[in-house]
């Protein structure tokens, strides 16, 4: 069983591409698999269609585009870490867009049918706005424990304070992003 990260900045090279990368070192480091899913190189995707195509076949999105396989290794995945920037407040397009496909996680009862006790890592970034970093990865962590029953294992909301977007990074939050990774 791997470890699944799913990032979505367009930016390689970039806080949140660093920060994860970070904690599939760490990961890495206690001897886990991790796969990495760079949702900006995409190019075929689209939203939950709301079709409910899923609720009477087990739980199978019948969109076959590139987010198809991310949605099948998460089924598979003893945890994941999740990252996306803060864009208008909120979550950014791409991650939103992966996020509403673990639709098909849930029943037609609203219960989830993903293997529970998946470890889960979030990483948020802003480049001003702490507060909905941290709004938002709580947030995030929140649906993924609630609905999915997934276990945090750590949360990162890091803002970046209009810094270009390959200027370092704290030692300490490598650190501790290592350090989640280690969770895994
Ligand atoms: C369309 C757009 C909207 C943004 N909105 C916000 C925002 O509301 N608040 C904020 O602090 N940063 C905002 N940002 C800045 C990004 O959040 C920031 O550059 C990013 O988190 C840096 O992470 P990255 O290097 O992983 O891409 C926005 C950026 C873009 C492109």
């Amino acid at each position: 069983m791997v470890v699944i990260s799913i990032v979505s900045s367009p930016r390689k090279g970039g806080f949140g591409d660093r920060i994860a990368r970070r904690i599939e070192e760490g990961a890495e480091s206690v001897g886990k698999e991790v796969v990495r899913f760079d949702l900006n190189d995409m190019c075929d995707i689209r939203q939950c269609q709301n079709c409910e195509a899923c609720k009477s076949n087990g739980g199978i999105c019948v969109i076959k585009d590139d987010i198809a396989p991310v949605i099948d290794a998460i089924r598979d995945a003893e945890g994941m870490i999740l990252t996306t920037s803060i864009q208008f407040n909120e979550m950014n397009g791409l991650f939103k867009m992966v996020h509403d496909r673990l639709y098909c996680f849930l029943d037609m009862n609203a219960t989830t049918i993903m293997p529970k006790g998946k470890k889960l890592a979030t990483v948020v970034t802003a480049s001003a706005d702490q507060g909905s970093a941290d709004r938002v990865s709580a947030a995030l962590e929140k649906v993924m424990h609630e609905h999915f029953f997934c276990e945090p294992v750590g949360r990162m909301a890091y803002c970046t304070w209009m810094m270009p977007k390959d200027s370092p990074i704290d030692d300490s939050v490598m650190d501790e992003a290592y350090e989640i990774g280690r969770r895994f």
